[in-house]
């Protein structure tokens, strides 16, 4: 069968190679793969910064955001059954099993020894099958099984509004002004749940007013602002919710500034590139005599998958084209190796494993 690898830390490996077909152990489930989306850190793991193939494999097979149909299930799995569309989630139990991994909340893992699909010492989906832990299987109807392969970042963004939610039962609160820096997938999907719980969200980017990120912010009822033309510092504006998804240490400090307050902010970035600040200590008063909270969110569970699901099925029905206007592009398996030269204003490509 065909599979997309790579050899990290060597930079810029990715290639299509023939590899054995998986087979499933008792509790497994083997997926013939229909789509697999590329993300940043597919490109992180391309270019070198990050990936660990699985103990004496050469290679990592990528992708961790996938759809696919149950092919074949071991003896004791009960949960699915072959036929099914299914989303595979990405991160598995640290080997110690530690108190979060055993709750089914290996998120909130704290030995940092978890494995992930496609990043982390266990092969990706991106491959014509691909085999995993039934018990970690989202069923999905078959109506959203083209756009289901979002439901991986769908659940990225879930779990970081989730938690912020959680965190702020801490205060008496009416949140209504909402922030969402970035207009990446995870941007536009945040700016999507956050206008389905109600919210004013305003979303600032570098992006044209025209480009289609701009239009989908605005299809959804949100407003938009180029941050070329519009720097977060002269918004003149301060926001209940801040959801930081652009990944620039930049907007990351200067959003602190910009909640009101008893407001939440989440960081959902890897903030790689080095950042001059003069004053942390304006930033982190502000924060304090604001009882301001931020906190950094990654990685998301079965709970936060079945979330985005329902507002998969919600945002369909809502804004019926949307989702679709977030592929920029579709390609075969054999011209995978073009999603890994992002284009200006590329917002996601799929790699189709049925072309
Ligand atoms: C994935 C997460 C993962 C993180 C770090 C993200 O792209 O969506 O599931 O935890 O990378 O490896
Ligand atoms: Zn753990």
């Amino acid at each position: 069968m065909r599979a997309i690898v790579t050899t990290p830390p060597e930079r810029n490996s990715v290639q299509l190679m023939e590899v054995h077909k998986p087979e499933p152990k008792e509790n497994e489930a083997v997926l013939k793969i229909l789509k697999v989306g590329i993300d940043a850190t597919d490109r992180e793991i391309n270019d070198g910064y990050s990936g660990v193939p699985p103990e004496g494999s050469p290679y990592l097979i990528i992708g961790h955001e996938a759809v696919g149909i149950v092919d074949e299930i071991g003896e004791k799995v009960k949960n699915v059954s072959v036929g099914d569309f299914v989303v595979p989630t990405v991160r598995r139990p640290c080997v110690q099993n530690c108190l979060n991994c055993r709750k089914g909340e290996t998120d909130m893992c704290t030995t940092g020894d978890y494995l992930e699909h496609g990043i982390l010492k266990l092969h990706g989906f991106a491959s014509d099958y691909a085999v995993t832990g039934a018990g970690y299987l989202i069923k999905v109807p078959e109506e959203v099984k083209d756009e289901a392969v979002f439901l991986e970042p769908l659940s990225i963004t879930e779990k970081g509004i989730t938690q912020l939610l959680k965190i702020q039962e801490r205060v008496v609160w009416k949140p209504e002004d909402v922030l969402v820096i970035g207009a990446g997938p995870l941007g536009l999907l945040a700016t999507m749940v956050l206008r389905l719980k109600g919210f004013n969200v305003l979303n600032v980017s570098r992006n044209r007013v025209e480009s289609t990120k701009a239009q989908i912010v605005r299809d959804v009822g949100g407003e938009y602002l180029d941050e070329r033309e519009n720097p977060l510092s002269t918004l003149g504006k301060k926001f209940d919710i801040i959801v930081e998804a652009s990944g620039a240490a930049s907007a990351a400090l200067e959003c602190c500034e910009l909640l009101k307050s008893n407001g939440a902010l989440c960081f959902l970035g890897l903030y790689r590139e080095i950042q001059e600040c003069d004053d942390f200590g304006k930033i982190f008063t502000n924060m304090v005599m604001g009882n301001k909270v931020s906190f950094g969110s990654v990685s998301s569970n079965k709970k936060h998958f079945e979330m985005g699901l329902k507002d998969l099925l919600e945002i369909k029905k809502k804004y019926p084209q949307v989702i679709g206007k977030l592929v920029s592009r579709e390609l075969t398996p054999e011209k995978s190796s073009l999603a890994f030269k992002s284009d200006f204003e590329e917002i996601k490509t799929i790699i189709n494993f049925q072309k």
